[in-house]
């Protein structure tokens, strides 16, 4: 008998002690050579599935009978961490992590923002200084996000995230001189280093990796703050434009 139903996958799942039932049905030629072996003799996989959770704080138990072994298994354990850290630290380790993560998403965006907005007098020197800072925060924005995964977690990214997260105003300049986003830059980096320092103190006491990985981003940070403030300095040394009050934390 031709078989046009290439794959069945059941699951049965208790949740609440609720059954659910899911099934799959794809036709196609390419995966009829598993027809044969479906209808002669199923292949039977029985197993726990723990639920893929957030906070890994409840499971659930599938049991799977599949025309192929384990091809429908979508399993994460979110409470795979570190050896020596237990799943309390981690959380707060990754909380702390996910915070300096949606910083760091904004901060490269607005420096490109600004790489592509900024005008006037050193134009040309603002522009090219701007992406290498971007590229070398993308790589601290990759460090970071994996280091929430090492520990267990999921790192969230997409721009939803960020702005459901973020707990400062958007960068609020269009195409403006120089000056005003030098300045700006400058109180953004504020914030953003600020907050680092604070994450570094906090996860001082629960796992030195992660110190030292945040410890080597803020001196990066720190040192394209000066980028940015050396532009900004009149004689006597001060920074020009200064608002102390408006910094981003
Ligand atoms: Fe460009």
């Amino acid at each position: 008998m031709l078989v046009d139903l290439v794959e069945i996958d059941i699951v049965l799942r208790t949740v609440g002690g609720v059954l659910l039932f899911r099934s799959w049905h794809r036709a196609g030629a390419r995966l009829r050579e598993f027809v044969g072996p479906l209808v002669v003799g199923v292949g039977v996989e029985v197993g726990h599935a723990p639920g893929r959770t957030r906070a890994g704080r409840h499971e659930t138990f599938g049991w799977h009978v599949g025309g192929y072994l384990g091809a429908m298994s979508n399993v994460t354990n979110s409470k795979t961490t570190v050896p020596s850290m237990n799943e309390s630290t981690s959380v707060k380790v990754i909380a702390a992590l996910q915070d300096r993560l949606v910083s760091l998403i904004d901060l490269q965006l607005t420096l490109k923002h600004v790489h592509w907005n900024v005008v006037g007098m050193n134009f040309i020197a603002i522009h090219e200084m701007l992406d290498p800072q971007v590229d070398a925060i993308r790589a601290q924005t990759d460090a970071v996000a994996e280091r929430i995964a090492t520990l267990g977690g999921e790192p969230r990214g997409t721009p939803g995230a960020v702005v459901e997260m973020r707990t400062w105003n958007d960068y609020d300049l269009n195409q403006a001189p120089s000056v005003q986003h030098l300045a700006k830059l400058d109180d953004v980096y504020c914030g953003v280093i600020a907050d680092h320092r604070g994450a570094i103190a906090e996860v001082g006491e629960l796992d030195p990796i992660t110190e030292e990985l945040l410890i080597g981003h803020t001196g990066d940070l720190e040192l394209f703050q000066w980028f940015i403030r050396a532009h900004l300095k009149d004689a006597a040394g001060d920074v020009i434009h200064r608002n102390s009050d408006d910094h981003q934390s």
